[in-house]
């Protein structure tokens, strides 16, 4: 069977599939892997060591992406630069597992369901337990919380930790996290290994003693006899009452803290508005907020996609597609990952799967010409995003 990794043509985009350490895996689990040649480079991983491990390295990215079985990418199919789709160059029946975030770019999903493409989207991945080992989002955030951090600290005109110098000393900065998930949490035990002063908030309390084992402070919204996780632990929407009483409480520590990093999210929904534009003019000249939720919408009104802006003297970050900032780092684990979800979709060098499984009902967006996540369905059917 043979297993295709493309070189990624997104701009943005510098992680690859499979590094060079699981193409040995694979070959050894007997599987015919071609990668097309520089696929790694942009992330440090060279034509070489991918040979090295076995696989054939393929110049033309029509003929490998035509001749798979199995195609592992990080970003969704899209148009290459001479003026073909990936998704057209993929054979019907193909199967395809990348990070599509179908509900994002429903007209991918589209043509791969018209192509005759078996695509999983590894976003859809639940956070059960059982899944932990092929939780791409998990990683991939943890990675973002951390260099969100960095981003914040190094735009922040002042220090982060505490400084005693010969011209006196400097306290540390505050932190303020919004959203304490993985992200967040990442986001926190990097602030506090910097030496900031750090709190957090969240609406599960259930991760106060998370946030608190890391050092920081929880700061608690009552939530009055709301539920605030669904049955799967996510987080719930809650009362416009709840809302009113966090933002008033989200604004007196905003107003105090030098950097805000925001990854507050809803599984489905709009990203909550957590810092207005009034918040951000109340806040100390120099702060820097970083909306981690932009692509959604972003948690902060004043942040912009992929853009860094000033307003009323706060730098507010809208950084997209962290992870892939640190593109070594963020393959191996994507690859680890990927890894341990093609033994899902593969028995006895087939490509056999359980539709009913959880894992795989959740992330096989596109089987046999037909857009198979129900929910996904709905959403493309009512016109999508
Ligand atoms: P997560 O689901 O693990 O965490 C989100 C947290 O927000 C949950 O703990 C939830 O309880 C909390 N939350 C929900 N409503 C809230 C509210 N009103 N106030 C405070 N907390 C609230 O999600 P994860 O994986 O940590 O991702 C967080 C965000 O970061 C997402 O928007 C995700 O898309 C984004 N992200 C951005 C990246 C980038 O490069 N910009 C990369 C990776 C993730």
């Amino acid at each position: 069977m043979i297993i295709a990794i493309p070189k990624e043509v997104e701009a943005s985009e510098r992680r690859v599939a499979a590094v060079p350490d699981m193409i040995g895996k694979m070959v050894k689990a007997g599987f015919d892997v071609r990668v097309e040649s520089g696929a790694g480079d942009k992330a440090y991983f060279n034509d070489s060591a991918y040979e090295k491990a076995g696989a054939t390295l393929v110049k033309d990215g029509a003929s490998l992406f035509s001749t798979a079985d199995i195609i592992l990418k990080v970003q969704r199919p899209i148009m290459r630069l001479e003026g073909v789709h990936e998704a057209d160059m993929m054979r019907s029946g193909a199967v395809l597992v990348s990070l599509m975030h179908p509900l994002t770019y429903p007209d991918v999903v589209r043509k791969l369901a018209t192509k005759g493409i078996t695509a999983f989207s590894v976003s859809l991945v639940p956070r059960i337990t059982r899944a932990q080992n092929v939780d791409i989002l998990s990683s991939m955030s943890s990675l973002a919380g951390y260099k969100a951090v960095l981003l914040a600290a190094s735009t922040h005109p002042r220090l982060i930790p505490m400084m005693t110098t010969s011209a006196g000393t400097y306290p540390p900065a505050k932190v303020l996290v919004l959203g304490a998930g993985v992200a967040g949490l990442q986001a926190i035990a990097t602030a506090k290994r910097m030496g900031a002063l750090v709190s957090a908030f969240d609406t599960r309390p259930v991760v106060k003693e998370q946030v608190q084992s890391l050092g920081a402070t929880f700061v608690e919204v009552d939530l009055a006899g709301e539920e605030a996780a669904d049955a799967g632990g996510y987080a719930k929407e809650l009362s416009a009452d709840f809302y009113k009483r966090q933002g008033e409480l989200i604004a007196q520590h905003a107003r105090q803290s030098d950097i805000v990093i925001t990854t507050a999210l809803i599984p489905g929904k709009d990203a909550p508005l957590l810092i207005p534009k009034q918040v951000v003019a109340e806040m100390k000249p120099g702060a820097v907020i970083v909306d981690m939720a932009v692509e959604q919408g972003g948690n902060c009104e004043l942040s912009r996609m992929g853009e860094t802006v000033e307003e009323f003297g706060v730098i507010i970050i809208g950084a997209t597609n962290l992870p892939a900032t640190l593109p070594m780092h963020a393959s191996q684990m994507y690859s680890k990952n990927v890894w341990n979800f093609l033994a899902l979709i593969c028995k006895d060098g087939k490509i056999q799967f359980d539709p009913k499984d959880e894992i795989i009902a959740a992330t096989l967006v596109t089987h046999q010409g037909e857009i198979v996540n129900p929910e996904i369905k709905n959403s493309i059917l009512k016109g999508g995003k």
